[in-house]
């Protein structure tokens, strides 16, 4: 939700901070600005549009002289995308100008007290009251106007901020929105996330919640709110660059769909040394798994899906009772949960609002935390008592693919971890499971080999109203994921329904030449999949079926079958879900669809 970038140092800003944005961009595309300080004098430009616009509208940066600046890209919360509403904003004076990522919950009453004191809003943004405060606070100290503004403010916020006062100074400041510093030689940044200022610099800075940065070109000063100085790790990124790169492929998203073979790799074999599971980064003893009376998953969107195989599997491998959750409910309904309850956290980004949110609610309650993370040094794997981390390298696409697959195998050996060591699984079992996991990344691949026919058929496809999603448990689970997938990126009409449900209501919908998306991947569940499918294909409906290799008498009812290779039952997500996100990915392109920046979404929704 909203990227900012700062710069300060020798070098021309502008086109470092439209670098930068460049890829922050999947935060949110609906307007961009820049701000450049030169001298006493503050250079802005920002309008509506994608950071393109922009920068076509500066000349890559050329028309903005200064070695100091702030940007941003937006996804709107307050205010619709305009030009005016745009970020930077400026002080009434003109002489502050800031960035903001985030929600100003009570900018209401702020806004009601400025206008007492005689300002004037130009914007519908909650940001400008945050550019006003500072200036009403201002006194000649920046540090002391910044201190003063956040703790009269309530909600999220990272705000990057220049003043023509303090020629040669940058200021920051998080609380609930994710910011680090980067530390050059001469030159220092602040960004949204590492890979926004990765071609500049590895070394990071974490920031924690009312943390004040103080940057000169040559200096970082971290200050808390009494102004004592905090000393902080530099944190080194050791990923490479192009893993935030297309690196020759049309879309990030098929880059990403593409690497996941290495990803659940990396994920999992690490992890299997000898024979047994080590989970290195889980602190939580076989004691404490013995006293485990409850264990709750909790994320949103593909996360949350991925928590709804995660209960399948922890159940059966563990015979703990599991309860997956939406982190946008479970926060606010007054969950029953104590301290023998595991509650295990899933997300990419580590910033998702509600799902931290709902993590600070089952800490509050007493609960241990199990975080699945892939961005390190996150705010939710920060606040974890573990952290198993999902080793996906950075994703880009707004639809998530590879992250996606990465949380499945977190599911599994979790749930492995968990069911060894309450003596649920036993020593053959668990050879079998763990020798069958690290074949995912061969099955995948195979996948691969022969995407031509689904490519073909996503082609003839594209113009579908409506699509439906059938399965039947586990494959109930992956059409959860293969429908949000579809109507994210294609903006077709999209629902996953438990096969079972059909009669109660959604076939109803069903009408001449419907396509169905039929997952038929349970061998137990098969005859009673295969009699849905010839309930919709008698109402008419065109079927695509996914089922396991050698299970030819699909062809019989589906209209077009892809195969997945043959694995335990448990992990077949990790292979159906593989065609649905290329069945997506093709219908979309050609759609013409902006793939990977589906309208209205963001990747990091850091805000409520
Ligand atoms: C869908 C998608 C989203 C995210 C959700 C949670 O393709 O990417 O549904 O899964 O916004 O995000 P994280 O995992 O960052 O908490």
């Amino acid at each position: 939700m909203c990227g900012i970038v700062g710069y300060i140092g020798n070098e021309q800003a502008a086109p470092i901070l439209l670098g930068g944005l460049e890829k922050l961009e999947y935060r949110g595309y609906d307007s961009a600005g820049v701000a450049v300080l030169d001298g006493d004098k503050i250079t802005m430009v920002k309008t509506k549009g994608r950071l393109k616009v922009l920068a076509d509208k500066i000349h890559d940066g050329a028309d903005l002289h200064g070695t100091i600046g702030i940007g941003h890209t937006r996804w709107a919360t307050h205010g619709a995308p305009s030009d005016i509403n745009s970020h930077p904003h400026l002080s009434r004076n003109g002489k502050i100008a800031l960035v903001h990522n985030g929600i100003i919950e009570n900018y209401m009453q702020i806004k009601a007290l400025l206008e007492g004191e005689g300002y004037t809003f130009v914007s519908d943004t909650d940001t400008e009251v945050v550019s006003h405060l500072i200036d009403y606070y201002y006194n000649g100290n920046m540090i002391d106007a910044i201190i003063k503004a956040i703790h009269r403010i309530e909600g999220s916020y990272a705000l990057g901020i220049i003043s023509v006062d303090h020629p040669g100074e940058l200021f920051a400041v998080r609380k609930s929105s994710p910011l680090i510093v980067g530390i050059g030689n001469g030159e220092n940044y602040i960004a949204s996330d590492i890979p926004a200022i990765l071609s500049r610099t590895r070394d990071v800075y974490f920031l924690e919640d009312n943390e004040i940065v103080w940057l000169k070109g040559d200096k970082i000063k971290i200050l808390d709110t009494d102004k004592h100085e905090i000393k902080k790790d530099v944190f080194h990124v050791d990923w490479d660059v192009s893993a935030a790169e297309k690196g020759g492929y049309e879309h990030f998203m098929i880059k990403e769909i593409m690497e996941q073979p290495k990803a659940i790799e990396d994920t999992v074999c690490p992890r299997i040394q000898g024979g047994e599971i080590v989970l290195d980064d889980i602190k939580l003893t076989a004691k404490q798994i013995k006293a485990l009376s409850k264990i709750y998953i909790i994320g949103c969107g593909s996360a949350y899906h991925v928590g709804v195989v995660g209960k399948y599997v922890m159940e059966k491998l563990t015979r703990i009772p599991v309860e997956v959750e939406l982190a946008s409910e479970f926060r606010y309904r007054d969950p029953i949960i104590g301290k023998d309850d595991l509650v295990i956290i899933i997300s990419q980004s580590g910033e998702t609002a509600d799902t931290l949110a709902a993590l600070r609610e089952a800490k509050k309650r007493g609960a241990r935390i199990l975080s699945v993370v892939n961005v390190v040094g996150s705010s939710i794997a920060r606040e974890s008592d573990d952290v198993l981390y999902t080793w996906a390298g950075p994703e880009i696409s707004v639809a998530t693919t590879k992250a996606y697959s990465t949380q499945l195998q977190a599911m599994y050996l979790i749930a492995m971890h968990i069911g060894i060591n309450n003596g649920k699984i036993d020593e053959e079992q668990k050879e079998h499971l763990l020798a069958e996991i690290q074949t995912l990344p061969a099955k995948v691949r195979k996948i691969f080999e022969d995407i031509a026919p689904l490519q073909n058929y996503a082609s003839k496809k594209y113009g579908s109203k409506d699509i439906f999603f059938l399965g039947r448990g586990l494959d109930y689970c992956v059409a959860l994921e293969g429908s949000l997938k579809l109507k994210e990126i294609s903006y077709i009409h999209s629902e996953a329904y438990a096969a079972g449900e059909l009669k109660h209501g959604p076939i109803s919908l069903i009408e001449d030449g419907s396509l169905v998306v039929a997952l038929a991947t349970q061998e137990d569940l098969f005859e009673k999949i295969l009699s849905n499918i010839k309930e919709v294909k008698a109402r008419g409906a065109k079927v695509f079926a996914i089922a396991q290799e050698g299970n030819t008498a699909i062809e019989k009812e589906a209209d077009f079958v892809v195969y997945i290779p043959k694995t335990e039952n448990i992990f077949t997500p990790s292979l159906t879900v593989v065609p649905l996100q290329l069945f997506s990915y093709y219908v979309a392109v050609n759609k013409g669809c902006d793939v990977d920046k589906p309208r209205n979404l963001a990747k990091s929704v850091t805000v409520e």
